[in-house]
């Protein structure tokens, strides 16, 4: 991430622009991880964002925005299951990384309580599941509503695949007439192993780790699908109940196990900080050996009474904190880098890793971003890793934080071989000779090759029949590479041509390829058959055009309501210039660089 100026540096204005900023990529992130599934950065530098934006907040209160990050919990819910207010809302936690972090909440709470250092305060200590919380809603003992946190107001009626979980009662016999059970689904580390071995096979897209694998799973709109994937819930917490359930949380644990429900058997009571502290340690350091992903430990109050005396902030109770582990580490050497050419052309070198364990995950590329960032600078020229370059043959730190691609947080110049050379970043696409152009102001450099690149043209034509796009049955990644090398397919136009040019005269030539027969190649041409109609937003999506990404497609199909009409207004905007040039730029969600590309 670039280099960032200190909070206590910045003035009001600069603060301002900076929340701006935060909230911008916060909001965005918020909606990779809770409604795509597919965070696009790690959760250590999650939480790096918003520290930072509580530290400008309390700095510049008067500068907070209705929007901040600090107000919101997770993202509202996507389309495709109905909704469900929570009857109690389901908030998150607060953060603590240090041990003076815990020990501060300690005094916090003691304050907030007049009690004295010296007079016992009962905390519990549980491992904080990294999975998807979930409220379980029974009425005289039945469960009536399975819901996800949503936005924590509002989250996702998911009641019938809740109920495929063999670790959710549909029933309990003594419970109040109204209990809302609140927990964590997960998946353990074999489950997640073997889920993702049979989406390779299966041609489909392993999840990047335990938690989204759980969440793809129980946000699937066919139960069915819930049904065939291994998850698991613990019970933590209660939500809405009609009478007194129980005085402490440990005596809540008690009595959900009591009912049925799987509860953490790591859940200690302590006394002190320093006590609390040990119990971190401990799991810790046995967090690999688990068989399920952990993110930290979460204290809470013991005493429920205390605990409704402490209250809330915002959205986060003041009785309760989640110590977090710090990102994992691990050194080793970068024995090559390597460009890898995406579907816009954009030139991504990567770190080959000679192979390490880094949490219990074997590790052996790292993403390099770009060309400023291996030089040692970001990309406004200031430096980071105070300015020290990536070579092959370097000794490099990695971290992964539980999640996404792993990174490298720093590089051991005393470990570097004298007589290394400086990565010289290529001016050509290693993939098809073309020139690679790095526009004014860009980070990226990018291959002009256009379709002349294989590389390009196979990732164009793999995001042409992607989920979102054509989403052709039969036609995914591994056929289209597979059709491109031999020549069927060189771009999205022979999709649809594919039934006339191989026919039945010559669906032998297409049984050579590996595991085509005469119904799965009928089933793949009616596919296509079926296509040739689909919503204009998924057309303009398909194309691929820099800067429109689904939502945006979505904009411009409803504006322009018709292909024809979308095509010749672009043909007439092509100068940039002209009405057609002006209303596009005036659609609302369309900016000049959208209008351009
Ligand atoms: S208690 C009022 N206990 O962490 C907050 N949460 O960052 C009640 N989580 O939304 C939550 N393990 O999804 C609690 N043992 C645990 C937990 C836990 C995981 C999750 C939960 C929550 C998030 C907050």
């Amino acid at each position: 991430m670039a280099a960032q100026t200190e909070v206590n540096l910045l003035n009001k204005k600069q603060a301002t622009v900076e929340l701006g900023r935060l909230a911008k990529i916060m909001a965005q992130a918020d909606i990779a991880y809770h409604q795509n599934d597919a965070p696009e950065i790690s959760d250590a530098e999650y939480d790096a964002l918003k520290q930072r934006n509580l530290e400008i907040e309390a700095r510049f209160p008067d500068v907070k925005r209705g929007d901040s990050p600090s107000n919101t919990v997770g993202a509202p819910v996507s389309s495709g299951f109905s909704k469900v207010k929570h009857a109690v809302a389901m908030m998150s936690l607060g953060n603590a990384f240090t041990d003076e972090d815990v020990t501060e909440f300690d005094v916090r709470i003691r304050k907030f309580l007049n009690l004295p250092h010296d007079q016992p305060l009962e905390y519990t200590a549980e491992p904080k599941i990294d999975g998807l919380s979930l409220s379980l809603r029974y009425v005289d003992g039945n469960l009536v509503q399975a819901a996800t946190r949503g936005d924590g107001e509002v989250g996702e009626n998911v009641t019938a695949n809740a109920l495929t979980l063999r670790d959710i009662p549909a029933t309990i016999t003594g419970a109040p007439d109204i209990l809302e059970v609140r927990g964590e689904v997960y998946m353990s580390h074999a489950d997640f192993a073997a889920l993702n071995e049979n989406q390779i096979s299966n041609d489909a897209k392993p999840f990047a780790n335990p938690r989204n694998a759980a969440a793809g799973s129980l946000r699937q709109l066919d139960s069915e699908i819930t049904k065939s994937r291994p998850l698991h819930f613990f019970a933590y917490a209660l939500g809405e109940v009609s009478e007194v359930f129980s005085d402490t949380q440990s005596g809540i644990i008690e009595r959900l196990a009591g009912f049925g429900f799987s509860t953490n058997p790591l859940i200690k009571k302590f006394e002190t900080p320093a006590e609390m502290l040990e119990h971190y340690s401990n799991i810790e350091r046995d967090r690999a050996n688990l068989g399920y992903d952990i993110d930290g430990v979460v204290y809470k109050v013991n005493d429920l009474a205390l605990q409704s005396r402490l209250g809330f902030r915002t959205n986060t109770p003041r009785w309760a904190i989640a110590h977090k582990f710090p990102a994992e580490l691990a050194q080793t050497i970068i024995e090559d880098i390597e460009i890898q050419v995406g579907r816009t052309g954009a030139l991504s070198p990567v770190a080959r890793l000679k192979p390490i364990t880094v949490g219990g995950v074997v590790v052996s590329n790292a993403t390099l971003h770009n060309e400023d960032y291996i030089a040692g600078r970001d990309s406004f020229g200031n430096p980071i890793r105070e300015g020290r370059d990536i070579r092959v043959g370097d000794w490099v730190t990695v971290y992964r934080a539980g999640d996404v691609i792993p990174k490298i947080k720093d590089v051991d110049i005393s470990r570097r071989k004298t007589g290394s050379h400086p990565y010289v970043f290529p001016d050509v696409c290693p993939e098809c000779g073309s020139a690679s152009i790095r526009e004014e102001g860009e980070a990226v450099a990018r291959c002009s090759g256009g379709l002349i690149c294989p590389a390009q043209a196979v990732e164009k034509l793999k995001h042409f029949v992607s989920k979102a796009a054509f989403d052709i049955d039969g036609l995914g990644a591994k056929q289209v590479e597979t059709f491109y090398r031999d020549g069927w397919v060189k771009t999205p136009a022979d999709i649809f041509t594919l039934n006339e040019r191989i026919g039945a005269g010559n669906l032998q030539l297409l049984k050579n390829f590996d595991g085509w027969g005469d119904k799965s190649a009928q089933k793949l041409f009616d596919a296509i058959e079926a296509k040739k109609d689909i919503p204009l937003n998924r057309l303009i999506f398909a194309l691929g055009i820099r800067h429109v990404g689904e939502s945006s497609a979505m904009t411009l199909a409803r504006h322009y309501g018709a292909w024809q009409v979308f095509n010749s207004a672009m043909e007439n905007a092509r100068d940039h210039i002209g009405p057609d040039w002006e209303t596009l730029n005036a659609i609302d969600g369309v900016g000049s660089v959208l209008a351009a590309a």
